[in-house]
């Protein structure tokens, strides 16, 4: 047998730990249904990592992320730890940034679909919404979040300035927009990249470098540009016409809380942060798997949180970082079978917890597979 796949679970704060304990579970009982030797790792990240070393990540989770083939992310941050002012750039100051960037990890993966049972849960008509299957890839290392220089000043009137700026370079332009259109190709074969060309250069050289690549590279795959304004009009209007969205950082994670609305809730939303593209039958190692929601702090402790994100990142982990697309393909079936059920969580407007959800689903997947 091969050696176990490491993985690295970061519950973070709040909601975060409570869901990363349904995707450990779910994580164990797939990998031992698909025959997958995995072998896990806890540790602190975030505000639980501030209270206990003084640091929202430690160069010791660094390391140990490093060594991982994949890291499970619950979320991090909470209202206890919003008052900390640390100078210096954002990765001091957020330790899910500082893992994002010491992984390198640009190429994050947001999916969202419509799932039948949900429909009405969303605000959507039927007809508009049924069907809507998106990803959002965004561009994760670069961009507005980590331009040098940033920070605040004291102007002579007493004023204060704070600033960051958006750039980017043509290499991590191109590498993403492969990613996209990597991702493309094994679904409808449609790009549209988002991006303020009217009003940034670096939303100029995004445009050029993307009608680029996609010209020179990937003939087969349609692209589009639209603007990032109307984009999201256009997008929350029809979002059935959208395959793929390429988005630099800032925008990437804007539109990406968008699409969620085609779910019902941002609790359903996985997402992977990769290293470099996906590919069908390529693991990748040293990726990111987390919800995309936040850490709630408003409903933590008491079990109630939706794990369905959490869970789907799962899935994601077993398709990206091990090569199981099967695997994935079972999860989500199984959380296909339980919101059929009718069995919901508070944010999808129903009574069932954390806790109940999670069991659904290992059940759900024994009799999937068994
Ligand atoms: C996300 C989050 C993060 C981001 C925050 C927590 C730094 O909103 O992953 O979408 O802005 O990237
Ligand atoms: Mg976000």
């Amino acid at each position: 047998m091969s050696a176990p796949f490491k993985v690295l679970a970061l519950g973070g704060d709040h909601i975060g730990p409570e869901v990363v304990v349904s995707g450990l579970a779910v994580l164990r009982q797939v990998a031992d249904q698909f025959g997958v030797a995995v072998e896990v790792d806890e540790d602190l990240l975030g505000g639980a990592s501030w209270d206990v070393h003084g640091t929202f990540c430690t160069d010791a989770v660094v390391a140990k992320a490093r060594a991982a083939d994949a890291i499970l992310v619950g979320a991090v941050g909470g209202p206890e730890w919003d008052g900390i002012r640390i100078d210096g750039p954002i990765t001091e100051t957020d330790g899910l940034t500082r893992l994002r960037i010491e992984l390198d990890v640009y190429n994050a993966l947001r999916p969202a679909r419509a799932w039948s049972a949900l429909l009405p849960r969303t605000p959507y008509r039927h007809e508009v919404v049924d069907g809507a299957d998106l990803l959002v890839v965004r561009e994760n290392s670069g961009g507005i979040y980590y331009g040098e220089p940033r920070g605040r000043e004291v102007l002579s009137d007493g004023q204060v300035r704070a600033f960051e700026i958006s750039e980017y370079r043509t290499q991590e332009i191109e590498r993403i927009a492969r990613c996209a259109f990597e991702a493309a190709r094994g679904r409808r074969g449609h790009v549209t990249s988002l991006d303020k060309s009217n009003v940034m250069e670096s939303g100029k050289l995004w445009r050029e470098t993307v009608e680029r690549i996609g010209r020179d590279e990937y003939p087969d795959i349609e692209l589009r540009h639209l603007l990032m304004d109307y984009a999201l009009f256009a997008v929350a209007r029809a979002p059935r016409d959208f395959d793929v969205l390429l988005a630099d950082n800032l925008f990437g994670d804007l539109v990406s809380d968008l699409i969620a609305v085609v779910s019902g809730s941002l609790g359903m939303l996985p997402s992977a942060t990769l290293p470099a593209a996906a590919k069908a039958g390529h693991p990748v190692k040293g990726g990111l798997y987390e919800p995309t929601h936040g850490s709630a702090p408003d409903i933590s402790g008491q079990g109630i949180a939706n794990p369905i994100g959490t869970i789907l990142s799962v899935a994601m982990m077993f398709e990206h970082g091990f090569g199981q697309a099967l695997a994935a393909r079972a999860i989500e079936r199984a959380v296909d079978g339980v919101l059929n059920e009718g069995l919901l969580p508070p944010d999808l407007g129903g009574v069932a917890d954390t806790a109940a959800i999670t069991q659904a689903v290992l059940r759900r997947l024994r009799q999937d597979t068994s």
